[in-house]
């Protein structure tokens, strides 16, 4: 290839990588599968690799990877970034629209035009683009000086490293604030859990400890989130309003908060007030108030700022999802996976609408860090759907009767010692048996996300275990009328309801199996990653690490613990009997097609194994096409005896060119 096609290939691979990207990350949507697409990064890479001076400053492959740095520099914000003036309540969202009207002497009964926003809980950053391409960004530091975060900020797969736009300004500044969704928060802590690694406390502390990391590569593994709010130094353009910037930057592939509404007046600010705090308990990500602005970039100016903040914008905030109780007792729990947690038994509180009577204490190192005492009066928090969280204690209210709750010794379930393994926060039950353990397994596997077992609850698992009805899941599919019946307040009807809803979950998609089993590391993600690409459970019981690392996202450690979950014959024991119960995930209709999804082939030269109709009706059953010439498009060309300029065009395209017998061996394997 020469330097003119490859420099021609290159911009034409970042483009659609970025595209893939957004259809992945941002719209949910995704057009190609995992391979097709590590397919075409890989080929980025080695075209890069080939061409060093060819490779762009946005190209999708410096999303990652960045070694570790000693310390971040620092960056000077050319225009400062503000904060703004918080309130709490109407009466002050009165007198901010008065004070507006006043300092603009506006006529009686003119209202002035709003943009209002969730006001998200992150982190602020500023992203700098040149001529449309990313080229810096930076944390809002202490709004003069900010910390250049531009490596981390490039693994955010929502921030488009160029912007989609013929005409962009010359240098355009946009903030706003990185988030994590509290899916992906949850996960995380589960994985850290998991890995007795202390969790965070709540998803912007996450964000936060995220996005300021030296290491790139750490923050590439976090699924970082944004949107973007505001202009900061913009040169070459011009907008009149929030609006207009809002969605101009979003056509420009920036994401933006599709919340965010035009208002008139104080009605329209307490309307979107009382909407946002009615959808806040539903949205996926935390907000804490609404960021009310005056619409019109022309006034915003007239009105100027004060010294720290705008006037032409205020913050109103929710009441804090907090509230102040007693801790009553503090009882160790052990998890599904062995993990002990102390657990805070609160004297019931309502926490913004919601009464709150246990709290996590996440693992003893901070329990002892905290010096949370039996006793206690604490302050309790509620982030989101996220399990309420002891935030400290009032140590100044204490008379001496509280006592400190040291970390257990043994297992409270089952009496064994309990571990703590090198490097870990937590502290583990590694016996298998442990009642716990087992009870906790079969609660996940009936539970919403996984198996959805209607009405199989904590405390009917908790009999069944009880009577010896079951010992693992499998158990479950072979209960009948008559076991239900040994439980207190049962009739005939709830355990029709409950063999029902046993019935039902044997054709449960195979994703919701996977995250069922409770494999270690295996979230419901990852478990969806897998079902699309494998298909059967059967298929995945025996995949080869190779074949779990050809998926991406999916890393040597999860790969482990999938392989030492099947491994296990007591797990594969578990399965079967389920499979022979009548258990039969449903393989999810692959959304990303067949194999060859997308791919083109070419073939050439006789064919001996199989006709070219034959061929080109494989392919065409795997999504893929078979076409009759070597373009830059080809994928493959599969090349039979006396193949003539065809593999010549291959070779100069340097397009992968393959024997009948490769082909077949593709088409065998789960992925290309
Ligand atoms: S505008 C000068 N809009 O709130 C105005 N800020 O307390 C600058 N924030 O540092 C801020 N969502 O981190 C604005 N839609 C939004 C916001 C937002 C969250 C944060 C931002 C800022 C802080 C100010």
């Amino acid at each position: 290839m020469d330097t003119k096609a490859a420099d021609a290939r290159i911009k034409e691979l970042g483009t659609l990588i970025e595209r893939h990207n957004r259809l992945y990350y941002a719209d949910d949507s995704p057009e190609i599968s995992d391979a097709e697409y590590d397919e075409l990064f890989r080929e980025l890479q080695l075209l890069e690799n080939r061409f060093p001076t060819l490779a762009r400053p946005d190209s999708p492959t410096r999303r990652i990877g960045a070694l570790p740095r000693e310390n971040f520099s620092q960056v000077l914000h050319r225009i400062p970034m503000l904060s703004l003036e918080n309130t709490l309540t109407e009466s002050e969202i009165v007198d901010f629209d008065e004070r507006i009207k006043r300092f603009l002497s506006l006529a009686d009964g003119e209202e002035i035009h709003y943009f209002c926003e969730p006001k998200m809980d992150g982190l602020a950053v500023e992203l700098v683009f040149e001529d449309g391409v990313f080229t810096g960004g930076s944390t809002r530091g202490d709004g003069f000086l900010g910390e250049d975060v531009a490596l981390n900020l490039r693994t955010i797969k929502s921030l488009p490293l160029r912007l989609s736009a013929n005409t962009t300004p010359h240098r355009l500044e946009v903030r706003g604030e990185v988030y994590l969704a509290l899916k992906d928060f949850q996960q995380l802590n589960v994985e850290r859990e998991e890995a007795g690694e202390q969790p965070f406390a709540n998803p912007r502390n996450a964000a936060a400890g995220s996005l300021r990391q030296l290491d790139s590569r750490i923050t590439a593994k976090r699924p970082l989130s944004l949107f973007c709010y505001g202009p900061g130094e913009i040169d070459g353009c011009e907008f009149a309003s929030q609006r207009i910037f809002l969605d101009t930057i979003a056509q420009w592939s920036l994401p933006v908060n599709p919340l965010s509404k035009s208002v008139c007046g104080v009605e329209g600010i307490l309307a979107y007030y009382r909407e946002m705090s009615t959808i806040r308990e539903s949205l996926d990500y935390e907000i804490d108030g609404v960021v009310v602005k005056v619409d019109s970039f022309s006034l915003q100016r007239e009105l100027g700022e004060k010294s720290r903040s705008p006037r032409w914008a205020i913050a109103y905030k929710f009441p804090p999802r907090q509230a102040t109780t007693m801790v009553e007792d503090i009882v160790p729990q052990v998890g599904r996976t062995g993990v002990i947690t102390p657990v805070a038994h609160l004297k019931p509180v309502e926490v913004s609408g919601v009464i709150v009577s246990r709290a996590t204490l996440h693992n003893w190192e901070e329990l002892g860090k905290k010096d949370i005492r039996i006793g206690d009066t604490v302050l309790v928090e509620r982030a989101g759907d996220v399990i309420p969280a002891v935030v400290k204690a009032f140590t100044e209210k204490r008379d001496g009767s509280e006592h400190a709750f040291p970390p257990p010794e043994l297992c409270p379930e089952c009496g064994s010692k309990v571990t703590k393994l090198p490097g870990e926060v937590a502290i583990r039950c590694l016996e298998l048996s442990c009642p716990a353990k087992i009870r906790e397994a079969i609660i996940h596997f009936a539970s919403r996300n996984a198996m959805d077992i209607e009405g199989l609850g904590d405390k009917y698992v908790e009999q069944l275990l009880r009577f010896n009805l079951i010992t693992t899941v499998a158990d479950l599919y072979t209960l009948t009328r008559d076991d239900f019946m040994h439980f207190e307040r049962m009739g005939n009807k709830l355990a029709g309801n409950l063999l029902n809803a046993l019935e039902k979950s044997k054709k449960r998609e195979l994703s919701r199996f996977i995250y069922a089993l409770g494999i270690r590391n295996v979230g419901e993600h990852t478990a969806k990653l897998l079902a699309s690409a494998f298909g059967r459970i059967e298929n995945l019981a025996v995949a080869s690490e190779t074949e779990l690392l050809s998926i991406r996202e999916i890393g040597p450690q999860v790969a482990q613990s999938i392989m030492a979950f099947f491994n296990n014959p007591r797990n594969r024991d578990v399965i079967h009997h389920m499979i022979e119960a009548g258990v039969e995930p449903i393989s999810e209709e692959k959304r990303l097609g067949g194999k060859f999804t997308g791919m083109n082939f070419v073939f050439t030269g006789t064919l001996t194994q199989f006709s070219r109709d034959e061929a080109k009706r494989i392919v065409e059953k795997e999504g893929g096409h078979a076409t009759g010439s070597v373009s830059r498009k080809t994928n493959y060309v599969v090349a039979g005896a006396d193949a003539g300029s065809k593999l010549g065009k291959a070779r100069e395209l340097g397009i992968q060119v393959i024997s009948e017998t490769e082909f077949l061996e593709i088409l065998e394997k789960k992925t290309p």
